[in-house]
């Protein structure tokens, strides 16, 4: 069984130029498919609001909801490094709460760290989640849970004072103690600055190939998600349609009674009605 990855080990990854790979990962069977494929780190990311409770945008997403989820993922995956994401409204309002909801994740649900999405914003609630023994991942460039602030799910820091303000903000969240860093839809140039102006790893999804590792939502990566597909996300398979076939045919079988078949049945005796009768 592979050992579980320390912030230690990822830190390390950079410095040694060994890619990181990040997966989203929110519930037990797919954090265990994951782990067996030797994804480094998992991510319980607020996107579950999207992917799979349905709703518009990762804004209604609760902490009781992430909880449930990254205690799933951990129950799938006892090893992998765990990262859980703390949803809109969980940090933003002190640090007292972000320490109380950033705590939760590692006591209720085994956590190993937390992301959170903010530049210069975040950077006192990065200091003092650190300082109280969590360890935080930091997220910039397009930020999901305020996206109607930047005016939707658009690319990020394509002008001078943004790729600026931007370069800023990394170095600003690795001096408050982040250990890695999400950047989200940026120009790839812009990236590979970044990458080379912090020693925290940069994990990239839409931030070009320089970046220390990449993530990407794994419903995406798998085609199974088919709602709305970023242009940066590569699909390495197709599974939505292979689903809907499965179901297909199984809705046909039951129906034409084909479904169970002797192979997929019990048998008992064969004059049970007799000796119930008899008996
Ligand atoms: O919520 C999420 O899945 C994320 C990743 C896409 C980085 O934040």
């Amino acid at each position: 069984m592979a050992k579980r990855k320390t912030v230690a080990g990822i830190l390390q990854m950079k410095q040694s130029g060994e890619k990181i790979t990040m997966l989203t990962a929110y519930d037990a069977a797919m954090a265990a498919m994951l782990d067996a494929a030797d994804v480094d780190v998992l991510l319980v990311g607020d996107s579950l609001g999207m992917v799979v409770l349905g709703y518009d945008s990762t804004v209604p997403v609760t902490m009781d909801e992430m909880i449930h989820h990254a205690s799933a993922v951990r129950r799938g995956a006892p090893n992998a490094f765990v990262v859980g994401d703390m949803p809109f409204g969980s940090y933003q309002s002190g640090t007292r709460d972000a320490i109380l909801n950033g705590a939760r994740f590692l006591k209720e649900a085994g956590c190993d760290a937390v992301k959170l999405e903010g530049g210069f914003e975040v950077c006192e609630t990065v200091t003092a989640l650190v300082q109280a023994g969590i360890s935080v991942v930091g997220h910039i460039g397009l930020t999901p849970q305020t996206a109607t602030q930047l005016g939707g799910y658009k690319v990020q820091g394509r002008d001078i004072e943004s790729a600026r303000k931007m370069i800023e903000e990394a170095r600003a969240l690795e001096k408050a103690g982040a250990f890695a860093l999400v950047l989200e839809c940026i120009p790839d140039e812009l990236g590979k600055i970044i990458s080379e102006e912090i020693t925290i790893p940069t994990i990239g999804i839409g931030a070009g190939v320089h970046c220390d590792g990449q993530v990407l939502v794994t419903h995406d990566l798998l085609g199974m998600f088919d709602k709305f597909i970023p242009s940066f996300v590569k699909s390495y398979c197709t599974l939505a349609p292979a689903i809907k076939d499965a179901i297909h045919q199984y809705n046909s079988e039951v129906r034409s009674g084909e479904y169970p078949d002797e192979a997929h049945s019990f048998s008992g005796q064969s004059n049970l009605r007799e000796l119930l009768v008899k008996t």
